[in-house]
């Protein structure tokens, strides 16, 4: 299967994970896409999705999918997303698309994380993918110097605002042998939202596109 086939294939069978009656979380980008594409199919069995994003909300809505408040909800069930690299340990590298925030409130409300990723996303160590880096403006200076000092080499995301009206700084070169630690280190950084490591709440499930069908990885 070619790439963007993968993507459609892993998110049609993310489908079967969505329990009847619930609220959905949704997540970003364009494997994400395929999937809100495939759950307006089911919509009428859903009570409705929490976005992680202002995309995602919007194409939820034009789907005619009811788009939930999460301080509204009690519980996810679940939560559907993509990944920028991800581990055989369903420890991922996200925020390619800017939405790392919400995504990782999202992911830690929700019950269980299914991941819905091309095989391409399937990395041995984390890193290749630079590293997005959420960060309150008026912080930038100070947190590219301590990202520097962390080994890691800093560049401004260009003409890019994210859903919270902050900037991303997206991190060359970190050596990320424990993402773990990693996570926790950077967000200890004083002006960082959050960054695009999800390790500390991976992903439960996996389901990885490849050429001969879909391959499902449990932790
Ligand atoms: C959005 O901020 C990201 O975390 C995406 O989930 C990630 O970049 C995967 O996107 P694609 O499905 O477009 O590769």
């Amino acid at each position: 299967m070619m790439q963007d086939e993968q993507k459609r294939a892993v998110a049609q069978a993310a489908i079967q994970y969505v329990p009847a009656g619930c609220i959905v979380g949704v997540g970003t980008g364009s494997t994400a896409n395929y999937f809100i594409d495939e759950l307006a199919r089911i919509k009428h069995k859903i009570e409705g999705a929490v976005a992680s994003s202002e995309a995602t909300a919007q194409r939820l809505r034009e789907h005619g999918i009811e788009v939930v408040d999460l301080n509204g909800v009690d519980s996810l069930p679940v939560y559907v997303d993509g990944a920028d690299e991800i581990t055989e340990h369903l420890h991922m590298i996200k925020g390619g698309g800017g939405a790392l925030t919400r995504e990782k409130i999202v992911a830690a409300v929700a019950r269980k994380f299914i991941c819905v990723a091309d095989q391409g996303k399937l990395v041995g160590v984390l890193g290749k993918f630079p590293l997005p880096v959420e960060v309150v403006p008026m912080a930038q200076s100070y947190v590219a110097r301590e990202l520097t000092r962390l080994g890691g080499q800093p560049a401004l995301r260009r003409g890019f605002t994210t859903d919270n009206g902050n900037i991303i700084l997206d991190v060359c070169d970190l050596q990320i042998l424990n993402p773990v630690e990693l996570e926790t280190t950077l967000n200890q950084i004083t002006g960082v939202v959050t960054n695009g490591l999800f390790a500390r709440r991976g992903a439960d499930v996996l389901l990885l596109g490849a050429d001969n069908g879909i391959r499902t990885i449990v932790v």
